[in-house]
């Protein structure tokens, strides 16, 4: 009756990822009115610089009545249905990105495309960049929602580049050079490799050593780079954040056949905190794939309304730049109250500069060295203590006990409630009182489900 597409489950919600916030959907904490509930630190959302926003829309009413000087511009925006987005957002966007790369690198507003979030930009360079069996390569640990976004519909694999806690999960040659041989072994043509440049999970930004590897890989393959750079303004310690572009550009291979296989992917979701409003966007020097994908964007479209909003807000450059810089500021601080938090309770996480979370490592908690054992602990840090976190696993980490927190969707008050339970896990003499009574947890019947494809080769 249906087609493969809508009755197969590769979608992967089944994934450990996606079943924790279901979870805590069922048992959501609250403060006053379900303090034993659950609290969720698997979702990578910035609610640290709401006010900031708020302030700026109280100040500047036109923007949200959807007024110019003072008229209405209702019927406009009403009838606008140009995929090519208004010029006026997109010349403040590529203006909002160069800022936040120090003004180093130029962008052109004629090569962006607007698009429904990252989730539609990566999955929109799928479709332009390879064939249904094609293969990307990623370095793991990553973002659980790729293999929704560039696998499910677009039937591209995923084949993963295993990096490792040894050099604290860094991009080596051998570890590229690795992922490629596996690929053609299950005769996958490989089309790229796609990097989150601040990482998703890690917190880190790439370095130089890191995007010259991934330059020198991709010339000498003739592959396409995607470099998601969604968390670009979140960085906020050293070292600074050197996008994809500028280091092709450092190279001076502006003139190459590569610099028409680099594309950008960004989003407002995490800098601005606004991923409610769905707007994403490709960057690319490929005019081919601009024009592509420009059609293509019709099916996930930023509404009128959002551009118009948002271009007044980008357009107040003395904002932007107060926001960047205090935004930064707050999740400094906020990163360092959640780590001193967890080194309390003896656990270490992975040093970071960048992201809404840190990459935590509970290896010494496991029961084994295995994802069994990881397993477990992910389910009584869900159940009995009540953090939805993420597992390494479900980012395909190739080392099991890793685990991804996120810092910044709660406040300080909830952080420390979090704190306390994560002490309470490390203590067991601390009397706890258990989020999910045991029979409800034996009933629940996802928790039998972490699936297996998390750790296995993707094919
Ligand atoms: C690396 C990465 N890419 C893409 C996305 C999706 O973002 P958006 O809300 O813009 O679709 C996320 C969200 O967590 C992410 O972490």
């Amino acid at each position: 009756m249906l087609s493969k597409k809508a009755s197969c489950d590769s979608h992967g919600q089944d994934s450990s990822y996606f079943l924790g916030w279901q979870e805590y959907e069922k048992n959501p904490y609250d403060p006053v009115q379900n303090p034993n509930g659950i609290i969720q630190m698997g979702l990578a959302e910035n609610q640290l610089s709401f006010d900031l926003v708020e302030s700026w829309l109280a100040t500047n009413p036109d923007a949200l009545e959807l007024k110019r000087n003072g008229g209405s511009v209702f019927r406009e925006l009403a009838l606008f249905q140009d995929y090519h987005g208004f010029p006026a957002f997109k010349n403040e966007l590529v203006e909002f990105m160069a800022e936040m790369r120090g003004n180093r690198v130029k962008f052109d507003p004629n090569n962006l495309v607007l698009t429904a979030g990252s989730t539609s930009a990566n999955e929109t360079l799928m479709f332009c960049l390879a064939e249904p069996g094609e293969a990307f390569l990623l370095p793991t640990p990553y973002y659980p929602g790729f293999d929704r976004d560039l696998k499910w519909r677009t039937g591209v694999e995923i084949v993963p580049i295993q990096c490792t806690s040894e050099n604290g999960f860094k991009i080596t040659a051998p570890a590229l050079e690795e992922a490629y041989q596996r690929a053609q072994e299950f005769n996958l043509k490989v089309k790229g490799v796609l990097v989150t440049n601040p990482s998703n999970p890690l917190g880190t930004t790439m370095t130089t050593l890191e995007l010259n590897h991934l330059i020198d890989f991709a010339v000498a393959k003739e592959i396409h780079i995607i470099s998601d750079e969604i968390y670009s303004g979140t960085v906020f310690n050293s070292p600074s954040f050197v996008s994809i572009v500028e280091a092709v550009t450092e190279r001076n291979l502006e003139d190459t056949e590569l610099w028409n296989r680099v594309h950008i992917v960004y989003s407002l979701s995490k800098d601005l905190g606004l991923p409610g409003f769905r707007v994403g966007m490709i960057y690319s020097n490929n005019q081919t794939v601009v024009s592509a994908a420009t059609k293509m964007s019709s099916f996930g479209l930023v509404s009128s309304q959002t551009q118009y909003m948002l271009s007044q807000m980008l357009k107040d450059k003395k904002f932007t730049a107060n926001y960047l810089k205090e935004n930064q500021k707050r999740l400094r601080k906020r990163r360092q109250m959640f780590v001193c938090g967890l080194k309390g309770a003896g656990i270490r996480c992975l040093k970071s500069n960048a992201g809404l979370f840190c990459w935590v490592d509970m290896r010494h908690l496991l029961k084994s060295n295995t994802f069994e054992a990881e397993k477990e602990l992910w389910m009584k840090v869900v159940c009995e203590f009540g953090l939805n976190i993420s597992p390494g696993s479900s980012c395909h980490c190739s080392e099991p006990g890793w685990f991804r927190m996120c810092f910044a969707n709660m406040s300080e008050d909830t952080l420390d409630v979090a704190m306390q339970r994560v002490k309470a896990l490390v203590e067991p003499t601390m009397v706890h009182q258990s989020v999910v009574s045991k029979s409800t947890w034996l009933q629940t019947k996802w928790v039998f489900q972490l699936a297996s494809y998390d750790r296995e080769p993707d094919r």
